[in-house]
């Protein structure tokens, strides 16, 4: 049987599993209709808020990353759409009655204190606007979280199941807290949601960071008229925080998991779902390549699955899980050395130095090839990972 990308999450059904998370492309319900026109299979509305006057935003508020030329992530210190409700309850309706067999998830979130009232009336307001779901950002971790909301909601069980229990008790739709990363017990958090009465999780936000300094104004970047502020980090840089999340909250609660953190390319897609991922969320790579980077996806994870054998993501969600142990139950009697490939190896000396000042001095420069002695490698694996060319791989002892 050919593969289908088509899949249902927290039993919505959807073309497919790639969603715009709510950010920067999914500022407004027009940008989400040609987001669907070009493939995407759903999408969360940029998170709003109660009272406009706390999501004021600054200039600039978006700042790149960067290993020389090349985008590792973002930061970001933006706030929530300074559009008012009943303007997304307008824009919401609209979208769904033109694309009612795709996703819409609205994201709601606190602005000032943890107020009840605001979360059942604006959980109601959209109740009937025909939206799919409700996702409720317990995880933003710049801004929103510094006055007590976002991450500071996220990190408290207390608080996930008091506000969770809030938005579950004025709808019959999906609800889905989207949880911080960088919380002890994250798969503690999300069966606190589940007890709450979620449906589902999504996790990861941006995480708390800071991208730079100016050596000679000693201002942070970017610079808002000379100061800054913390920042949420997100991209390629927090692809491997954002698989762990994934993977703990999957192994450990049994609640759908809508996974996001760097995802650029199918490989990304792939592994996000192998770890647990029912749904994926993306928004740093539209950031930088726009909406048309879900046909390279869902190609490419089509051709995967055909590949694999599966004929749907259920068949290959949460395939790594029983792949992770823990550290101590790892065997410790497989034991490798390093090998090199006196064809491939340039001389260049980085393993040499890598091995020599990180710890075992396993490897010389012997006629400009590298020569490992069996005896003082301890089989650690850097200097596979550094060689430049390629020419050093581990090997069974
Ligand atoms: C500029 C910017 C604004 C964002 N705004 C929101 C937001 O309003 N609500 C939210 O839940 N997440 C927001 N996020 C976080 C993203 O939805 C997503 O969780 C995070 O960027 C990780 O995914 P990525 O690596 O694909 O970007 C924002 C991210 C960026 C870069
Ligand atoms: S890093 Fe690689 S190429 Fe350079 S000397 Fe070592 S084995 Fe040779
Ligand atoms: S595996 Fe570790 S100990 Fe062995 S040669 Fe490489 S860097 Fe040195």
């Amino acid at each position: 049987m050919a593969a289908t990308l088509r899949t249902t999450f927290a039993g919505i059904s959807m073309p497919n599993p790639f969603m715009l998370s709510s950010a920067p492309p999914t500022t407004n319900c027009e940008m989400v209709a040609r987001s669907f026109d070009a493939g995407w299979g759903g999408a969360v509305l940029k998170t709003m808020a109660y009272n406009l006057d706390l999501v004021r935003n600054v200039n600039p508020r978006i700042t790149a990353v960067k290993t020389g030329r090349s985008i590792q992530g973002f930061t970001n210190f933006e706030l929530g759409s300074p559009k008012p409700i009943d303007k997304w309850l307008k824009e919401a309706q609209w979208l769904k009655e033109r694309f009612p067999e795709h996703t819409v998830f609205v994201s709601l979130l606190h602005t000032e204190g943890l107020i009840e009232e605001q979360w059942r009336e604006v959980t109601r307001m959209f109740n009937d606007t025909g939206i799919d779901g409700y996702e409720l950002n317990f995880s933003c971790s710049h801004g929103m979280a510094e006055g007590g909301g976002g991450a500071q909601v996220g990190g408290n069980e207390t608080s996930i199941r008091m506000v969770t229990s809030w938005v579950r008790e004025e709808t019959n739709k999906p609800v889905m807290p989207k949880l911080p990363a960088m919380v002890p017990d994250l798969a503690g958090k999300a069966r606190a949601a589940k007890s709450a009465g979620a449906d589902a999780v999504a996790a990861i936000n941006t995480l708390n960071s800071l991208p730079g300094i100016d050596l000679h104004t000693f201002c942070p970047y970017p610079s808002v008229g000379g100061n800054s502020a913390f920042q949420g980090l997100s991209g390629r840089a927090i692809k491997p925080v954002a698989l762990r999340s994934v993977a703990q909250i999957a192994g450990g609660c049994d609640l759908p998991v809508s996974g996001m953190g760097g995802i650029y390319t199918w490989q990304d897609a792939a592994e996000f779902i192998l770890a647990g991922a029912g749904s994926l969320q993306v928004c740093s790579s539209v950031m930088e390549y726009g909406y048309s980077v879900v046909a390279g996806m869902k190609q490419g994870l089509l051709d995967y699955m055909d590949e694999m054998g599966f004929t749907c993501i259920d068949d290959f969600c949460g395939k790594a899980l029983p792949h992770i142990k823990a550290h101590n139950s790892l065997p410790r009697d497989y034991k490798l050395c390093a090998g090199v490939d006196e064809s491939k190896c340039v001389g260049c000396g980085r393993c040499v130095s890598s091995c020599a000042d990180s710890g075992y001095s396993a490897i010389s420069l012997d006629n400009k090839k590298a020569k490992v002695d069996a005896a003082k490698c301890d089989g650690c694996g850097l200097c596979s990972q550094i060689c430049p060319a390629g020419a050093i791989s581990m090997q069974l002892r």
